[in-house]
Parts: C-alpha cells; structure tokens; sequence
C-alpha cells in the first residue's frame, strides 16, 4: 500500500485500487465485467438496482457501485449464489413489465435484454401485476415514453437533475404502484422538458426513446460516423447514425468531445434539415419578381458582376456575408476567406452568434 493505493482481491487475483474507489470502479478499472443497471459514470450513485452485487470477504452480499474498498479485502464478482440473486432480479424486472423485445425500440440496444441473454432468463407468464402504463407518444417533439419497459432504475431521473439541471423527472406512487413522473404534466411535452435528450441517451432499456429513429432502422442496422455540432462555438462532438436508406436517424452525444457525451435540443434534433426535400438543389434567379431556376454558371457570373459592380461603386467594406449555422466548419471557413481575400473586407458575420 502507499500513494493512495489499496490492495485488494477479486476473484482470486490481486489487483490495485485507488482509495475513495468503489469495488466496481476498482473491477472496471482492472478489466473485470459487474453488470449494472441503475449506476452510470456521470450520475452520483443510487445502488437501487442492486444487479451489481458481489461478495466480500466471503460473507457478505453488497451492491460494488456504492462499496468502497478497503485494504485486503477479498471479492468474488460471480459466484453460484450471486448468479443466482440477478437472476432473481432480472426475472423481477421482466416480470413487472412488457418485455416484447421484438417490438421493443431498444432491441439490440437494451442492457436489460443483454444481462437477460447473458444470464439466461425469457420473460415468465408470472401471475405479477404487469405495469400497464400509458404510452407517450407523441407529446414530446423527439421523445417517446413507454413506462411499462421502465425498471425505476432512476438515471433519468438524476441525468435530468444533474446534468441537464431541469429536474424534469421523478419517482410517485409506492410498491409496485411506483412510476416515473415528469413535472408539471404526465404527459412529457406539457413538462419543462427542454428535448436536450440526455435522459433517452442514459436510459438503459426502451423506456424511453427517440421518436426520430422509430421504425427506420434498429440499433444493429445503423451506422456511426462522427462530426462535431454546427450551431454554436462550443463545438459538441455528435456520434450520428444512418439507417440502410442512408438516412440521418439518430444523435448521441459523443464521450470524447468538450460535450462529455451531452448535447442541447438543437444537436441532438436539428440535423432534419440535412433530407429536407425543401433543400434547394439548383441556384434561383429572382427575374420580374419571381424566383426562377437558373444554371450554376448563369447564377455565378451574376453574382461575380453584381459583387464586382457594388465594389467598384462603393468600396469593398458596402458587402458584407452572413453565414449559417448549417454549412460545415470548411465552408464557412472558405466563406470568410472569400469575403477577406477575394472582396477585401472584414464584414463578416455568422448566425451562431445571435
Ligand atoms: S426494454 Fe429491453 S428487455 Fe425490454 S423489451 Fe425492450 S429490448 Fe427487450
Ligand atoms: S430531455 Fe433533457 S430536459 Fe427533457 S426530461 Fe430528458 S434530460 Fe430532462
Ligand atoms: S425511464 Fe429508463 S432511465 Fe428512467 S427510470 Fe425507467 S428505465 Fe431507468
Ligand atoms: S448498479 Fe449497483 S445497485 Fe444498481
């Protein structure tokens, strides 16, 4: 021991730890697999799920997301009777709720179905009252919520309150009466829900889901590339998903970038613009009052004597360009180095700033 570490035992192999860590950081950080359901890296810690349970000192069950380490200790991470308590728990958890993984919006995507498939469990025909909650479709701009796949493991709940700070969700009722809540209303587009998306995003099963990516491709068939945010200087690293058609589907908040994997209404929605079919795809001439199509030449020589005519009368400070938000980084790049190299002015100006 010294510096701060702790020495300690898991499943028979001695390994380091930081003092202050739990027993599942000092696993993870040593590579060893906990399974987890309510605990996530960028929330305070609930231990509610208690999925995450191993045993110390060969005597005693606790939950390794909120267990410290101590010097010495010895843990098993899965063992017969361990194995035995989560399955217990997630046939509890199939059990309340409507588990149909076929129809399911996370299928492939859901840390529920992989710790069932991981540790052999199908949903029952258990005689426990199944959660029959009204599904919120549609009230929300981007979100969908269906509580009966909910399992109260709360990170949305505390996403909302401690990343996004709105403090939008919580827990009522009591017993297996107990259900999510957003404020103000039921229904989560009359709450003050600011569709920044962190709680879908932090949610482990299809409780709660994009409406944009619905029934245009699941989790498997989709594909990632990474870009960052257009629509403001902080430059959030978005990871974006495109379905078999090509289409833009989904965005993630990417971990790598200034973001930490969050992102505001306009990241994680505003990318609809992208397959608009009202994008315009032929330059337009306004002729006698009317916009009509015109060829990119005929459009560029207009705008190169029109540009040359107002330089040459006014001085090259009368043009000025506004830029948007939904170029890329390059071309309002070349956009101002045309304006500064080419007409010879500084009046540049991009809406982000508004
Ligand atoms: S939430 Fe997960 S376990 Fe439940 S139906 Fe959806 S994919 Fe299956
Ligand atoms: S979308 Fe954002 S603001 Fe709305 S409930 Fe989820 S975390 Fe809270
Ligand atoms: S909606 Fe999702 S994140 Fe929220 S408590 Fe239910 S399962 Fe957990
Ligand atoms: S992950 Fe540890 S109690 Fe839920």
């Amino acid at each position: 021991m010294g510096n701060g570490n702790i020495t300690l035992t898991i499943n028979g192999e001695e390994v380091t730890a930081q003092k202050g860590q739990t027993i599942l950081e000092a696993a993870r950080g040593n590579g060893i697999f906990i399974p987890t359901l309510c605990y996530h890296q960028k929330i305070s810690k609930t231990g509610a799920c208690r999925i995450c349970v191993v045993k110390i000192n060969d005597r005693m069950i606790k939950t390794s997301c909120t267990e410290p380490v101590t010097e010495g200790m010895k843990v098993e991470t899965e063992d017969e009777e361990i194995v035995e308590i989560r399955k217990g728990i997630l046939e509890l958890l199939l059990a309340e709720g409507d588990h149909n993984c076929l129809y399911c919006d996370a299928n492939g995507d859901c840390e529920l179905q992989s710790l069932c498939y991981r540790y052999g469990i199908e949903p029952s025909g258990s005689d426990f009252p199944k959660n029959t909650r009204e599904i919120d479709y549609d009230s929300s701009y981007g979100l969908k919520r269906n509580e009966n796949r909910c399992i109260l493991c709360g990170r949305c709940v505390k996403a909302c309150a401690e990343i996004q700070v709105k403090n939008v969700w919580s827990f009522a009722g009591r017993g297996s009466h107990a259900h999510l809540t957003s404020d103000i209303s039921e229904k989560i587009g009359d709450s003050s829900c600011v569709a920044c998306g962190t709680c879908v995003q932090m949610c482990p099963t299809g409780a709660l889901s994009f409406q944009q990516v619905l029934g245009k491709g699941q989790a498997w068939e989709l594909t990632k590339s990474s870009s960052i945010c257009i629509y403001c200087g902080v430059g959030c690293k978005i990871d974006f998903y495109t379905n078999r058609e090509g289409q833009l589907v989904k965005a993630l908040g990417c971990d790598d970038g200034p973001n930490n994997g969050h992102l505001c209404v306009k990241g994680r929605f505003g990318f609809d613009f992208v397959q608009s079919d009202k994008r315009l795809k032929k330059p337009l001439i306004r002729k006698n009052g009317n916009l009509e199509e015109a060829s990119w030449d005929e459009a560029l020589d207009l705008v190169v004597s029109k540009f040359s005519g107002y330089k040459e009368k006014n001085g090259p400070d009368s043009i000025m360009s506004f830029s948007s938000a939904k170029c890329t980084n390059e071309e309002n790049y070349l956009l101002q180095k045309f304006m500064r190299a080419v007409i010879g002015t500084n009046n540049v100006d991009h809406c982000a700033r508004l």
